[in-house]
């Protein structure tokens, strides 16, 4: 398909990138193309001018910071049509970009950063779609990794879990890593080790239907090594504070909806 990616920033270039990969013809802009330049490497061709960019295509990704939605809306209004407007805009509900774009098929989407290595989780919520509209956008959404279709009011918790979510677990990584070196490891030795065994615990979860709670009663001996860390951690409110760190963010992604200007 051709593809327009307004904004090819940090989750705007790992989208144009992707999308690329895939076979897709795609277009970036930002203003400063050139920090875009990398992408060309990739197949992407780049355009400073936001609405032709918008005229030339038959999907248009907005992946701008939220509180640039509204000026790029006004910049591309008329050159969008019935087309597929799909916003990865944390905050922005989907009624702000209708009155932009009346007539627009309209996605809300949240994915990660992970986009890059094709492990995204990507949750998105429609407007105006068809079915066949549907699946045009699953098949955009499967070169980033994983997606699913959620409803509207979902989209600020998603943003607090998945959408942030790689930045909690470089927090916690970063925390093994350490806890590596604190033991004596080498820095590369600690790294892998660190960052496969979250990867491995995130497989055994996706791919079997076990509660974490299984999971780690699989590794706790009784009186074993890993009850001491465990006990450590707890102490430390691990919970309560991961939980509160969703929350913070979710929070602030509603808050960024009540921010904008028309
Ligand atoms: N980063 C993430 O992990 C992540 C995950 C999910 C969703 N998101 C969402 O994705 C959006 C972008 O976030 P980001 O982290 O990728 O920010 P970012 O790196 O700052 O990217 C935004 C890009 O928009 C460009 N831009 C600004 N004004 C523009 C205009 N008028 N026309 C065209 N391009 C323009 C900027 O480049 P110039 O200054 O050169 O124009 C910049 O490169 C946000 O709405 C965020 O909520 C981000």
């Amino acid at each position: 398909m051709k593809v327009t990616v307004i904004g090819a920033g940090m989750i705007g270039g790992a989208v144009a990138k992707a999308l690329s990969e895939e076979g897709h013809e795609v277009v970036a802009t930002r203003r400063n193309l050139e920090k875009a330049r990398w992408l060309e490497e990739y197949g992407v061709k780049l355009e400073r001018n936001n609405r032709k960019a918008a005229e030339w295509a038959e999907v248009v990704f907005l992946t701008v910071k939220p509180n640039k939605v509204g000026k790029v809306m006004r910049e591309i209004e008329g050159a969008i049509g019935r087309k597929l407007l799909i916003s990865l805009a944390a905050g922005i509900p989907i009624s702000f970009l209708r009155k932009a774009a009346p007539m627009a098929r309209i996605v809300r989407a949240m994915p990660n950063i992970a986009i890059l290595v094709k492990e995204s989780f990507t949750a998105y919520a429609v407007d105006g779609l068809s079915e066949e509209d549907v699946k045009i956008v699953e098949g955009l959404f499967s070169a980033f990794g994983r997606c699913l279709r959620v409803e509207e009011e979902h989209m600020d918790a998603i943003t607090g879990l998945s959408g942030s979510g790689p930045a909690y677990v470089s927090v916690f990584l970063e925390s093994m890593i350490y806890g590596g070196l604190k033991v004596g490891l080498p820095r590369d030795m600690a790294r892998i080790a660190a960052a496969q065994t979250l990867l491995g615990t995130a497989k055994l979860l996706l791919e079997s239907s076990e509660h974490p709670a299984e999971i780690r009663d699989m590794v706790i001996t009784p009186g074993g090594t890993t009850i001491d860390g465990v006990f450590e951690l707890e102490e430390g409110k691990i919970r309560t504070t991961v939980m509160k760190a969703i929350d913070a963010s979710t929070k602030k992604s509603r808050i960024l909806s009540t921010r904008l200007s028309p």
